[in-house]
């Protein structure tokens, strides 16, 4: 028999009684936005399967990060994308102190005191092979990958970055980049970890942005196996004991489990990447009049931050920024 005392709807009520018991809310504070900046290009360019997002030159990054700024966002995350004919074997060009991020964040630093500067650490954006780490007969090494990783992580200080963020998921890379930092006079870089990274097919546009695609093989003997959750916990144990100030968990609308177990493992941030597949279907269902992109777009990120993510790392970030405002 229904009992009628039971009524749930009275706290449904009003805007402001829902208010009231709302549990978690969305807040432009906790995003960062990823950004893509090339060398070789003349003016910025619209990347085909991420509408509304740009391969930047450095003049349109500092511009672009500033919209973000006043949109209420308190960081980027940048991206390098080089020319075919600049890439070598081992990413060399990665750890150039005049390499493309590292100029990126000596002009974001100059332009914008109060932005927070993070870099993207990994090699796959500047090797010819694609691949994230060196390769020995078809083989992914280990142990020489994490050195250059390291070389990579100190220029991006050097020039700057508060913030660097390995997302190669070679085996020690946290502790290894902390080291060579702290040894370099950079303690105060602080280290997000990609830490449970999975070999996801989300990451699709995200690869025709930076040029990253492995010319043989896939990434799945180190990026993890969708399947795997306790393989999660882990990878965030080992990345805490390195030296890693945030966790990371990536993708996230699909991995929305792993945010919240993560969540409970550690009293550290948790970051959620809402990755280019997550964005560019969105975007493709909204071009098409199916959903309402904006409000689809916060709800997703809404439900990040429920399963427990503290900072949302996403393409959408000035857009939702600036809706959620406008509301
Ligand atoms: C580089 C890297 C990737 C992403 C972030 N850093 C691609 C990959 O691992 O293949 C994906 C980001 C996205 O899809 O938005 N290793």
């Amino acid at each position: 028999m229904l009992d009628l005392w039971q009524r749930p709807r009275r706290l449904r009520a009003t805007p402001n009684v829902r208010r009231l018991v709302r549990e978690t809310t969305l807040s432009s504070d906790h995003f960062i936005y990823p950004m893509f900046v090339a060398d070789g290009i003349e003016d910025p360019r619209e990347i085909p399967s991420m509408p509304g997002q740009y391969r930047h030159t450095v003049s349109s990054l500092v511009d672009r990060a500033g919209e973000a700024l006043e949109a209420g966002v308190p960081a980027v995350l940048l991206f390098g994308v080089v020319p075919a004919d600049r890439k070598d074997a081992v990413g060399t060009i990665g750890a150039a102190d005049d390499g493309i991020v590292a100029q990126a964040v000596r002009a974001l630093r100059a332009a914008h005191p109060d932005l927070v500067v993070m870099t993207d650490v990994c090699l796959c954006e500047y090797t010819d092979h694609g691949h994230c780490g060196h390769i020995e007969g078809g083989a992914i090494l280990n142990d020489p990958s994490t050195a250059s990783l390291a070389d990579q992580a100190l220029a991006h200080a050097r020039a700057g970055a508060h913030w660097v963020a390995p997302s190669d998921m070679m085996d020690g890379r946290v502790g290894v980049i902390r080291a060579r930092l702290d040894a370099e006079g950079f303690s105060d870089v602080a280290l997000m970890a990609y830490s449970a990274k999975y070999a996801s097919a989300f990451y699709g546009p995200f690869r025709d942005a930076a040029d990253s695609t492995p010319t043989f093989g896939d990434r799945s003997t180190y990026q993890m196996d969708p399947a795997n959750l306790r393989e999660a916990m882990r990878e965030v144990e080992l990345d805490i004991a390195e030296g890693a100030d945030v966790v990371m968990v990536k993708p996230a609308l699909a991995y929305l489990d792993v945010i919240g177990a993560v969540r409970t493992a550690t009293d550290l941030p948790v970051a959620a990447y809402n990755v280019s597949g997550e964005y560019s279907m969105v975007h493709a269902a909204a071009a098409n009049g199916w959903v309402d992109g904006d409000r689809i777009a916060a709800e997703i990120l809404l439900a990040m931050v429920r399963a427990g993510a503290d900072i949302l790392i996403t393409y959408h970030a000035v857009d939702v920024a600036r809706w959620l405002r406008s509301r």
